[in-house]
């Protein structure tokens, strides 16, 4: 495994590769990594030559109060962790590197990132496109795997992806969880055992409401509130629950086709969210 921190390095690395018509797997993490990224890593190892993994906490991302400083870091962990599941290159660029005076140029995807985390984190999705897409450029990957845990990033990048014509084949992992049902994160780090059994009682108000859906509630409102009901009174902070097409993130008069439950709460402070997509008839 090798250790790449500079960009005309890892350019020239993707090249080389490219040109022996080997395929390059990209998948860019923050790193402070779990079983979730390892997932990830796994799909890209089945379909790829080569495996690059990206360890870089994107700064532009994060609002200005948002927890870019204390956000989770252990690089020789992280490391140990890639050797061990035979990845070819981690490459992990300074911030300097990757924004170096005189940076200015942003990509959005206005629509899609206005929706659900957008109304909290407006800046948010902009900052993901636009490092993805730099990320893309320079390890010049064939495809590119990202988590559903952040399903609203995966569709964002997807749409990128169309609408740039970008030649990366964008694939998804399934969300990995714990085994009280808490979606794995980095971020999990900051909850205490009493507040990961907390913030458990996501999943399953997301079960809850899987099962209502299925057994036939035609209402996303009435699921909504549902949804809601049951996770009153549990020390939980809401901030959002929608019930959403789950390509579009539009509204649904009606519950039917792909449907996207996504919360997003905070417990003690710390932002979690969680989704889960029902597959519904047509009707
Ligand atoms: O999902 C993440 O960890 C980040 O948003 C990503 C895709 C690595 C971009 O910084």
């Amino acid at each position: 495994m090798r250790l790449i921190k500079s960009i005309p390095q890892m350019i020239k690395y993707a090249k080389a590769v490219q040109k022996k018509g080997k395929v390059i797997g990209l998948v860019p993490t923050m790193g402070f990594l779990h079983a979730g990224h390892l997932s990830l890593i796994d799909i890209a190892k089945r379909s790829c030559d080569i495996v690059v993994v990206s360890i870089f906490v994107n700064p532009t991302q994060f609002g200005p109060k948002e927890d870019f400083k204390k956000y989770p870091r252990n690089l020789a962990r992280d490391l140990k962790l890639l050797r061990r599941m035979g990845v070819d290159i981690v490459f992990c660029p300074s911030a300097q590197e990757m924004y170096p005076k005189g940076f200015q140029t942003k990509i959005t995807v206005p629509k899609l990132a206005k929706k659900l985390c957008g109304i909290s984190r407006p800046h948010h999705f902009a900052g993901v496109v636009t490092v993805v897409l730099k990320l893309f450029n320079i390890v010049l990957p064939d495809i590119a795997v990202f988590g559903e845990k952040d399903y609203q990033q995966q569709l964002i990048i997807k749409q990128m992806a169309v609408d740039l014509n970008l030649d990366v084949k964008i694939l998804t992992g399934k969300i990995v969880r714990e085994r009280n049902g808490l979606a794995m994160s980095s971020r999990n780090k900051y909850l205490s055992n009493l507040n990961q059994e907390r913030a458990a009682r996501l999943y399953a108000a997301l079960s809850f409401g899987k099962k209502l859906a299925e057994q036939g509630e035609k209402s996303p409102e009435h699921l909504r509130r549902s949804i809601l009901a049951h996770l009153k009174g549990k020390q939980i902070n809401i901030e959002y629950c929608e019930v959403l097409n789950a390509d579009t993130l539009e509204s649904l008069p009606r519950l039917k086709g792909k449907v996207l439950i996504a919360l997003a709460a905070r417990i003690d402070g710390v932002r979690l969210i969680d989704n889960i997509v029902v597959s519904l008839g047509r009707t």
